[in-house]
This record gives C-alpha cells, sequence and structure tokens, in this order.
C-alpha cells in the first residue's frame, strides 16, 4: 500500500448542540485549555505522520483559515517582546502542513462533505478526522488506523463500545468475523439504530482510513438519499461491493466536545495532565468541597483563587 499522505477534515457542520455559541463561532475553534479543538486534531494527524490536510468548510467558519495563516503584524509584535513562544507549536504546524479549503455550500451531511473533497485525493487510502472527537491517547489515534490499514491493506474505521441505550446516538457496526480483542472485519454499519435493531455496541468514531472507493459510493448513494448524505451510507455501499473494511477499537478516552458536557470533560481532564495547570487544577477540585464553595466563598478573593 502506498503512503498514507492526505487527511479530510469535515468542519462545515452547523453545531447545533452548542448553540448560541456556534451562532458566530466554529465549533472547532472552542478553546482547549490554550488552542482551538482543531488544532489539537492536527497535532494528531502530524504526529501520524499526515502533512497534507484538506478541511471542509461553511460561511462563517474563516476563522479556521486565519488560524492556520501566518500573521507576519503578530509575529514582529511578539518578536519584539521575546514572546515568540506564545506561537511557536502552531508555527510548527504552518511550517509543516499544507492546508486545502473546500467550501460546503449546504449542510448536507457528512458524506456530502467528504464527497466534496474528491478531486483532492487520487488512487490513494486517505484518512478522515472529525474535530468534535478530541481522543487522548499514547499513541495517536489516527497513527493506529493507518498501522492497521497499512497491515491489512484495506479501509479501516475507529470504533468505541457505548451502552446499549446509546446506540442511537451513533453509526453502529455488525461484526462479520473478529481477528483479534480489538479488530474486526465489518459486516455492515447501521446509521443511528434503535436498541432493538443494533446489531452491537460498537459504535463509529471520528477516525477513518478509507479507501478512494467511498467517492463513487457515495456517488451512488447521493442518488438514493433523502435529507442529508451520510458517510456511513457510502461505507455500507463499499462492503456491498465486496469492499473489505475493518473496525478497530481505538486504544484512549474520547470526548465528544461538540456538545458542552463534552466539552467541559475535556478541559478538566487536559488540565488535569497540562504541566503548568495541573497542581493548580487539582488543588481547585479537592477544595470544592460543595458546589455553594464554588459559587461563593468568603474566605477566598477569587483573583487569589486562580
Ligand atoms: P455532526 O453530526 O456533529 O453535525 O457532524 P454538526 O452540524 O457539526 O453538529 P450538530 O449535530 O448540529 O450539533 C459530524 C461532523 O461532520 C461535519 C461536522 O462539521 C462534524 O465535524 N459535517 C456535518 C459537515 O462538514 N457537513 C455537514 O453537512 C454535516
Amino acid at each position: 500500500m502506498e503512503d498514507i499522505t492526505k487527511v479530510i477534515i469535515p468542519a462545515a457542520g452547523q453545531g447545533t448542540r452548542f448553540l448560541p455559541f456556534t451562532k458566530a463561532i466554529p465549533k472547532e475553534m472552542l478553546p482547549l485549555i490554550e488552542k482551538p479543538a482543531l488544532q489539537r486534531i492536527i497535532e494528531e494527524g502530524i504526529q501520524s505522520e499526515i502533512r497534507n490536510y484538506i478541511i471542509i468548510t461553511a460561511r462563517g467558519k474563516n476563522s479556521i483559515e486565519d488560524h492556520f495563516d501566518a500573521d507576519p503584524i503578530l509575529e514582529s509584535f511578539l518578536k519584539e517582546h521575546q514572546k515568540e513562544s506564545l506561537v511557536s507549536c502552531i508555527d510548527k504546524i504552518i511550517k509543516l502542513a499544507e492546508f486545502t479549503y473546500v467550501r460546503q455550500q449546504e449542510p448536507l451531511g457528512l458524506g456530502h462533505a467528504v464527497w466534496l473533497a474528491r478531486h483532492c485525493i487520487q488512487k490513494e487510502y486517505f484518512g478522515i478526522m472529525l474535530p468534535d472527537d478530541i481522543i487522548i491517547s499514547k499513541q495517536p489515534a489516527l497513527d493506529q488506523l493507518i498501522r492497521i490499514a497499512r497491515q491489512e491493506r484495506a479501509s479501516v474505521i475507529a470504533v468505541q463500545e457505548v451502552p446499549m441505550d446509546c446506540v442511537s446516538s451513533y453509526g453502529i457496526i455488525s461484526v462479520k468475523k473478529q481477528l483479534t480483542p480489538h479488530l474486526f472485519q465489518v459486516g455492515s454499519v447501521v446509521e443511528k439504530p434503535s436498541q432493538k435493531n443494533a446489531p452491537s455496541n460498537l459504535a463509529i468514531i471520528g477516525r477513518y482510513v478509507l479507501s478512494n472507493k467511498i467517492f463513487s459510493s457515495l456517488e451512488q448513494m447521493k442518488n438514493y438519499s433523502v435529507g442529508e448524505l451520510q458517510l456511513t451510507d457510502g461505507i455500507g455501499h463499499m462492503i456491498q461491493n465486496n469492499e473489505k473494511v475493518f473496525a478497530y477499537k481505538i486504544q484512549g478516552v474520547r470526548y465528544d466536545v461538540g456538545t458542552p458536557i463534552g466539552w467541559i470533560k475535556a478541559v478538566i481532564s487536559l488540565a488535569l495532565q497540562h504541566p503548568q495547570y495541573q497542581a493548580s487544577i487539582k488543588r481547585y477540585i479537592s477544595e470544592l468541597g460543595t458546589i455553594d464553595s464554588a459559587l461563593y466563598n468568603q474566605s477566598k478573593n477569587i483573583e487569589h483563587s486562580l
């Protein structure tokens, strides 16, 4: 298999689960400590040796392009004040990575967003990373999939076990064959099944390595779809056409930062691992005691509790 060098990042969704924040600011730019969520996704990609990013954007999402662009005025200001280190992590990305932006004019679904990037991909395998899914792991989640794709010479999608009462929020796979405790050959995929109809509790999460055959599958499914075109429709079509698709249980912890509660949990977990904030956030949590003490604590001046 040729090297996997490109990743598509669909970021054109409306983010209704995070309104009203997402009215004017893309959810991909939500801060996870000092970095926007999308920057963490690109960092995972870079750690997985990916240099080419095709980002699907939409109206109102220009801040994404601005973030991954050089800013000579800011750079010279920081240089003058010896504060270049504040942007060194993003500078590194700008130097290493290449970005291509494709606009989705209407939110016609994740499958449609991926299909729009068909001109950027040749006869090669490529990655897809959904910026809502932040995965904290030893080995980068995308890299885990790339290794399996190379080993099996086939498409691989990331899955995670979810409680049965949550299956209706995910695309769920049926298992054709289990190869190892973490690796499965996929029999079929069902988008958001009821608990009764779910073939397993293995839910598809936001990392994929796919064959370019997905584009002709999406193209064909586009003619049948009413409303949104789902990526799972395309994957299902590929399987029916005898394309092997594997599912790999990702080793790591995943946060859905597309919802306020998932974002809050991600921020707390990242703070607890952050060298600069770890100690003070641990102390803060242990001192919380009761909810009331977080709302008002006479003994503390708010400035000193930071
Ligand atoms: P979601 O299902 O999270 O939809 O999309 P959303 O619109 O972003 O958010 P909610 O559900 O309204 O809160 C999964 C991924 O697919 C992208 C999103 O940006 C997200 O990364 N997407 C979805 C598109 O790029 N275009 C679409 O038309 C739909």
